[in-house]
């Protein structure tokens, strides 16, 4: 009888155990000593399993293919947050022993994200920033000492390595071509017609997928005096990244990056940068944290990275960034490309067997793209179609010119007299592709499922055409 209500406490235990981990999202440590892997970290996407309704009123899982837009937040990630949140004090100012914590913990993430990107932490210095687009808004203010200051950057650029740039200096671009790849001897020929002061180009293409060589850039602008930038927003959850080329001249001087798109949730992320070039600048951002001392009508501002960091920091999301890098390092970057060019092509091989497709980029060597693959069919109107997809099958996709305009009219071959006509219209008038972007737990199951299902999505998407729109030409 005794060895019976062991037996059943035993059972109760057990049953409870498992309920509170299926309540909870599984538990930050992975089972047995096998650590965060390709094949098991897809148990760790938060919400992964989260039933979503669709508009026809069904409850579905979604597809999430809008990994490039931002990624879910890992389990583990979310736990961490959780428990440092227990030991939170005020950072770099208060006494207490919470505040003397986080603090550590705030600057020796600094020295978690230098090694990260094979930075030298003698040479090198970290600020955090809420996103890429604020990282490169600060750096663009900071280092811009007057409009006639020149930044050369690509045709590629997402708008916010491009837009900071033109509203605090002047800026020239390099073509990309045909094919949409960044053109080498462009960037080349720019710097030796122009005094450039900065390059600032993307390492990955939010349209594309592309790589760029951003060392062989490096060794570029350094041979014509200008320093580089490096826009990290799709790099660095997909490729090991490292600031350091084989040669000096190859080192790149700054590099900017979300957490958000690498499994931490929105509003942190990283600014790496010479320290030497950082210092003697500061962004127009002023107030507490940026100073020395203050008089009446003087003041003495900090050397970076204070000067860059004005306010009270976002905590919660270094801690995310930080453990977010720790695993991403735990599953390893070779895999994560393996795996990404292995659902690239599964897609695209799929996709070139459709009638009427267009599949920007080059479609034949997919080598050099991370996970994004943006198309379009010539005979549908991309706005319905992603639309169908979400509401008929929560499909997650991305629709528009994805904040890389002037990169997207080209594949169309339009003018900028042609775009501007686009200015007043709606969403479903104006031309734009679909993008489908990976994650580290997507699946080979999954893209089949978009591709089993896009012909019916297609056939709905024409027939809302016809009977709502009466579009003459598809806008794609
Ligand atoms: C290449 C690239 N750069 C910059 C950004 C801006 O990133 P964020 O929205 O995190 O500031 C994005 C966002 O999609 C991007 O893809």
């Amino acid at each position: 009888m005794k060895k019976m209500k062991k037996w059943l406490a035993g059972i109760i235990v057990l049953t409870l155990s498992i309920s509170m981990l299926s309540a909870c999202g599984k538990s930050a440590a992975p089972e047995g000593d096998k650590g965060y892997t390709m094949d098991n970290i897809r148990d760790y996407v938060v919400g992964i399993d989260e039933e979503m309704e669709l508009e026809n009123g069904s409850k579905k899982t979604v597809t999430n293919f809008d990994n490039a837009a931002t990624t879910p937040a890992l389990q583990p990630v979310a736990d961490e947050v959780e428990e440092e949140l227990k030991k939170y004090g005020s950072i770099g100012r208060g006494f207490s022993p919470k505040s003397d914590y986080s603090t550590d913990l705030y600057n020796s993430t600094k020295d978690k994200i230098i090694d990260f990107v094979g930075a030298d932490p003698e040479t090198y210095t970290v600020f955090y920033v809420n996103n890429t687009t604020d990282g490169l808004n600060k750096l663009a203010s900071a280092l811009i000492e007057k409009k006639s200051d020149v930044v050369l950057t690509t045709r590629m650029e997402h708008h916010s390595n491009d837009l900071p740039w033109r509203e605090n200096g002047t800026v020239i671009y390099a073509e990309v071509d045909d094919q949409g790849r960044v053109m080498y001897d462009e960037i080349e020929k720019q710097l030796k017609k122009n005094k450039v002061k900065y390059v600032s180009v993307t390492a990955a293409s939010n349209v594309t997928g592309y790589v760029t060589d951003v060392h062989r850039v490096a060794k570029l602008a350094h041979k014509y005096g200008a320093k580089i930038i490096v826009d990290g927003a799709q790099i660095v959850a997909h490729r090991k990244f490292s600031m350091l080329g084989e040669t000096e001249d190859e080192n790149i001087d700054f590099f900017v990056f979300s957490a958000h798109k690498m499994y931490s949730p929105y509003g942190g992320g990283a600014v790496v940068g010479l320290s030497e070039a950082l210092s003697g600048h500061m962004p127009k951002f002023y107030g507490g944290g940026t100073i020395y001392i203050v008089g009446d009508d003087w003041v003495e501002y900090a050397d970076a990275p204070k000067s860059y960091e004005a306010g009270s920091p976002n905590y919660p999301g270094v801690i995310g960034l930080g453990k977010a890098i720790d695993i991403l390092e735990e599953v390893g970057f070779d895999n994560i490309e393996a795996h990404e060019k292995a659902l690239n092509q599964r897609l695209v091989d799929g996709l070139l067997k459709m009638d009427n497709v267009i599949v920007y980029g080059d479609s034949e060597d997919l080598s050099d793209r991370v996970g994004v693959i943006s198309f379009n069919f010539s005979d549908c109107n991309s706005h319905l179609l992603a639309e169908q997809l979400s509401q008929q099958y929560a499909i997650a996709t991305r629709r528009g010119a994805f904040c890389a305009n002037p990169y997207v009219w080209r594949f169309y071959g339009l003018t900028d007299e042609q775009v501007r006509n686009f200015a007043e219209c709606s969403d479903v008038n104006t031309p734009g592709m679909i993008r489908v972007s990976f994650g580290i737990y997507n699946t080979e199951e999954e893209v089949d499922y978009l591709l089993k299902v896009l012909p019916d999505a297609i056939k709905r998407a024409k027939a809302i055409n016809e009977e709502n729109f009466g579009l003459a030409e598809p806008l794609y």
